[in-house]
């Protein structure tokens, strides 16, 4: 059944990082109680649980019939948000609306162009860029000829992108591309995955060993590397499965990493004058049924935002707790990344992709590889960061 329970439930996670973990979880939903729903409860307690559940399910009918019957274009869906504030719980009005309809292979890498209001993202498979404009609706975009992993502004003017193993130059107005950089030359099909620039304007990006099917990768082939306005390349892990979402601290002492595989969320101690990492621990595990970790944001509070491929999701996580603060649901499962924008950056933008599916999952997202914008959170992020070099 599709996901329609996820937005009232709130979940409260303890810090994982030395392994010590106390799950307590508080939810609204009646799906999420143990099995056997209705076993020896008293009647006011049935009679609660059959409430909710009819709540749940009329939710989902309205969902099924909206995207249905709407089309694209409306709204996908709105549905009300539970978020934890230290008096208790405070909802507020959460809205998911389907911006981009046209279905990428996998949509990744959205950043917000606050100049021209346009959203810049990839479809890693389809190979393009894409720039949306949130103003006329329109899209342009640029072929990249390889898997395109990432695409961020440079400071002179154009992208730099991450296209097969090169980062390269992109000019928009002439479509050109220029190798500035290639990483993995011993490894002839690894990739560039996700890659976002640090507030100094370096560019940190890794890599990923070659992909049999979705999220099937050869193992450990993959590495993050630095990029710097030198041209100078520094590897910084290695090992990696699936290099996937980054993002720093509002203090920049702190870089957030996930190797998707790894089912985790990470933090290195970040040292920002000359990028060195250190000191990883795990600030979040994802739990069954949350998918892969993949995409990810840091909003102006310092809380993530990490999109959930295979979860249909984007959970909000406290990193300073390991407490999961708000969970977004999707018309979509693979949700793979996201970001703020907008004309005050309230905006959460999120892609996804639809490569991977099966006839009867693309039945059911007729949505998928759409790109959304999800209004209400009551909170906003932070301005992109452009290339130095
Ligand atoms: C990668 C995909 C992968 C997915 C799930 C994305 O960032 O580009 O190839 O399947 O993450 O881990
Ligand atoms: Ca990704």
């Amino acid at each position: 059944m599709f996901r329609c329970d996820k937005n009232t439930q709130t979940r409260r996670r303890s810090q994982m990082s030395r392994g010590s973990q106390t799950d307590r979880k508080r939810s609204t939903n009646a799906f999420s109680e143990s099995a056997g729903w209705g076993a020896g409860l008293p009647g006011r307690q049935l009679l609660h649980k059959t409430f909710w559940i009819l709540l749940e399910v009329n939710r989902y009918t309205e969902y099924y019939f909206r995207t249905k019957y709407c089309g694209p274009e409306v709204t996908a869906t709105a549905a009300e948000s539970s978020s934890v504030t230290g008096s208790g719980v405070m909802m507020s009005s959460v809205k998911v609306e389907c911006v981009v309809k046209e279905s990428a292979l996998i949509g990744e890498g959205p950043v917000w162009e606050e100049s021209e209001q346009t959203l810049l993202f990839v479809d890693i498979a389809g190979q393009k860029i894409h720039r949306w404009n949130s103003t006329t609706n329109e899209i342009q975009s640029v072929e990249t000829g390889h898997m395109v992993g990432f695409a961020v502004p440079r400071r002179s003017g154009g992208y730099v992108a991450g296209v097969g193993r090169s980062i390269v130059a992109v000019d928009w107005s002439t479509q050109t591309m220029r190798s500035l950089a290639e990483v993995d030359q011993d490894k002839p099909n690894n990739r560039l995955n996700d890659g976002k620039v640090d507030p100094n304007g370096r560019l940190l990006a890794g890599t990923m060993g070659m992909e049999e099917r979705p999220a099937e990768v050869q193992r450990q082939q993959g590495s993050l590397f630095s990029l710097t306005s030198d041209l100078t390349v520094t590897r910084h892990l290695s090992q990696v499965d699936i290099s996937n979402g980054l993002d720093w601290s509002v203090d920049q002492r702190t870089f957030f990493y996930i190797d998707s595989l790894s089912l985790t969320v990470d933090a290195f101690d970040y040292d920002s004058p000359t990028g060195q990492l250190g000191n990883r621990r795990v600030v979040y595990r994802l739990q069954e049924g949350e998918g892969l970790p993949d995409g990810m944001t840091v909003d102006a509070n310092g809380h993530l935002w990490v999109a959930c491929y295979n979860g249909g999701r984007v959970i909000n996580i406290d990193p300073a707790t390991g407490v999961q603060l708000q969970t977004v649901s999707l018309p979509v499962m693979k949700t793979t990344s996201c970001c703020f924008g907008g004309p005050d950056y309230t905006d959460l933008y999120v892609t996804s992709a639809s490569l991977g599916l099966n006839q009867s999952e693309q039945r059911q997202q007729p949505l998928a590889g759409a790109t959304f914008k999800v209004t209400g959170l009551g909170v906003k992020g932070r301005p992109s960061n452009s290339f130095s070099g």
